[in-house]
């Protein structure tokens, strides 16, 4: 009988200090913790996430080991994210992960964050077949991709500036909404009837109509709220309804312009699927919308259930399982990268 072998994952990128363990490829168990320190200071502050995560860690990876039954030595190779993401806050993972396999003398995996998440819709059993268009929508990337086999990625187009979840997260300040403020405008949004909506434009890049831009957006809303509204100490003398006209109508935009460049994209090419990632892709609004881009193009859509939308270490473990069956293991010098790019590793 082959070796049961169980892989541990870990992710420290940002703000979620998360763990997960698989074994034999299949998800044991995954916990993950957001730091909700940032929330008060409407944005990830670097160096509070790195001492959150250096708090955190340990009890995580223990808590993952315990539900899933195992010792650490039981573990046959431990996969962690080393970019894109905040310098302190990679180097609390990998140090931790390098600690690990140093002690047990076991493989150490460095997981690209952007290709986790391109990746994770396979974590509840859909298995996207190559060629497919991807779309990784987070709060710092917004990247359409074609996925040509595993390793194998076009970048057919990103964003000029603001990723989505950063536009959703500083429009969201902008109405004194906590940080992350994704959620909460995606549910205000639904609450609203699309009559009732503030038109914004939808920016079109014209080197590249595959590519994204919505910095315009953000100061169309900002123009919007300086226009129409009292400010007083910096906030916004705005209804709960008018509120969520101007949020309804951002949705619609942003909807409109990923919608756009997916229905461009798949023009006179065989695409299997589209596969959508990254914190956005939770949006109910944003969800139904590629659900229908889908149906249009006859394709079938894939998106993660919510919780492995935002960052979660099941989808570290579980590319790190892919690279473990490949024999792509890191050196033991493996470097973070807070810049490391889709494609890179
Ligand atoms: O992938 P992610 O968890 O972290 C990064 O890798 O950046 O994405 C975080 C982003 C934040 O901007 C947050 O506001 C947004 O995802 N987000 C949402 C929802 N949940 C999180 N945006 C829209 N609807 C949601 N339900
Ligand atoms: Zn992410």
């Amino acid at each position: 009988m082959p070796q049961d072998k169980y892989i541990l994952g870990i992710e420290t990128s940002c703000d979620e200090t998360a763990a997960a363990v698989m074994k034999n490829g299949e998800l044991i168990f995954d916990c993950t913790t957001t730091q909700l320190l940032h929330s008060r200071y409407g944005g990830v502050v670097p160096e509070l996430a790195s001492r959150a995560h250096e708090k955190l860690l340990a009890s995580g990876v223990e808590q993952v080991l315990n539900e899933s039954n195992i010792n650490v030595d039981d573990l046959n190779a431990v996969a962690v994210t080393h970019g894109p993401g905040l310098a302190g806050a990679l180097l609390v993972g990998v140090s931790f992960a390098k600690g690990l396999c140093f002690a047990l003398d076991i493989p150490l995996i460095g997981v690209n964050h952007i290709e986790a998440h391109l990746w994770s819709g396979q974590l509840t059993g859909d298995n996207p077949e190559p060629p497919f268009l991807a779309l990784i929508l987070s709060g710092g990337h917004t990247i359409l991709v074609e996925v040509e086999g595993f390793g194998e990625y076009e970048i057919l187009g990103s964003t000029k500036d603001d990723a989505v979840g950063e536009l959703f997260d500083k429009v969201g300040r902008m109405m004194g909404f906590q940080f992350p403020s994704g959620a909460e405008l995606d549910r205000r949004a639904l609450l609203q009837d699309s009559r009732d909506e503030v038109r914004f434009p939808r920016a079109v890049v014209k080197e590249n109509p595959l590519a994204f831009s919505f910095s315009g957006l953000k100061t169309a809303v900002l123009y919007h709220l300086n226009q129409n509204f009292k400010s007083t100490d910096g906030h916004f003398e705005i209804g709960e309804t008018e509120k969520n006209s101007i949020l309804r109508g951002l949705m619609n935009a942003v909807s409109d312009m990923l919608c756009n460049a997916l229905l461009k994209a798949a023009r006179g090419k065989e695409y299997n699927c589209i596969v959508v990632g990254g914190g956005v892709s939770a949006s109910k609004f944003l969800r139904t919308r590629f659900k229908e881009t889908g149906e249009l193009l006859s394709i079938p859509v894939i998106i993660p259930p919510f919780r492995y939308c935002t960052d979660n270490g099941a989808m570290i473990a579980h590319l790190g399982c892919k690279l473990f069956e490949k024999d792509m293991i890191s050196l033991m010098n493996l470097q973070i990268d807070p810049g490391l790019r889709l494609g890179q590793r």
